[in-house]
């Protein structure tokens, strides 16, 4: 059964408060990097897995998509993205990603950001998400950097010649739990070629790969995010199923 992390009081104060769900799509430095991926929105059927407080959904249904189905675990981030929203194009409904199944070919479009990597099987949902989708369809979703991701254990984490290298153990695949506003947050490993293997697999054609990182120039705007040009954070993907012949 999933965890539903995003329901423990603890974690939702801390989390609430991010700048990314403070200010929204504009507070997170990738929104630009994932436009750029997004198809054109006009008349688009769209699913948000993981929708959290439905920013994107919001800003989706505002493009000119037709409708939006945002789905989510956490009964908070539901309520929340109910409670911002004031648009019948868009609906939210609980759902856990890892037993959900869509109706086949009822979507244009799968999105999702930041939310795979709590997902234990991978294959199983793109199958599921390639079946959802019409001809033509697109995937497009960010997870955490499998490099990121692989320093989520931090006695794993080593050091030589003073300097740290967070990636050990990169090529064992599965479970991680790191503390994350509480303690105990499970995510799931998964390498870069597993990632993009389990795509092509499920039938997808990648369109493209973004392995995000801040310019120079958003470095010096916003210092915080030099970090983000030590190792990669965000892993940006978009897929398609192949259109109807
Ligand atoms: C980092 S948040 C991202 C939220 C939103 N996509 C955004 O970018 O602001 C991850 C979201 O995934 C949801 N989530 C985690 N595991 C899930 C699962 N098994 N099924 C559905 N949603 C899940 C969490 O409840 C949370 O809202």
């Amino acid at each position: 059964m999933a965890q539903n992390i995003y329901d423990d009081p603890d974690f939702f104060a801390g989390y609430s408060r991010l700048p990314r769900q403070v200010h929204g799509l504009d507070g997170a430095p990738e929104w630009p990097a994932i436009r750029a991926l997004l198809p054109p929105l006009a008349g688009k059927r769209v699913a948000d897995l993981g929708c959290g407080f439905g920013w994107a959904a919001r800003w989706m249904s505002s493009a000119g998509a037709a409708r939006v189905l945002g789905l989510d675990l956490s009964r908070n981030m539901i309520a929340r993205a109910e409670a911002d929203t004031a648009d019948p194009a868009i609906a939210y409904q609980i759902a856990d990603l890892d037993t959900l199944t869509l109706d086949d070919g009822a979507f244009d479009l799968v999105y999702s950001a930041l939310t795979f990597h709590y997902i234990a099987d991978f294959g199983r949902l793109a199958r599921m998400i390639h079946a959802a989708l019409a001809p033509g369809g697109d995937l497009v979703f960010t997870i955490e950097h499998p490099i990121f991701m692989a320093a989520a254990k931090p006695d794993w984490i080593t050091t030589t010649g003073g300097k740290t290298w967070p990636v050990d153990h990169y090529a064992d695949e599965g479970e991680r739990r790191t503390d994350w506003f509480t303690n105990g947050v499970v995510k799931y490993h998964r390498t870069l070629g597993t990632t993009i293997n389990t795509l092509i697999d499920a039938g997808f054609a990648l369109r493209r790969v973004v392995e995000f990182a801040p310019t120079p120039d958003e470095v010096a705007r916003q210092p915080a995010l030099a970090e983000e040009r030590e190792r990669p954070m965000m892993l940006l993907l978009a897929a398609q199923k192949a259109a109807a012949l």
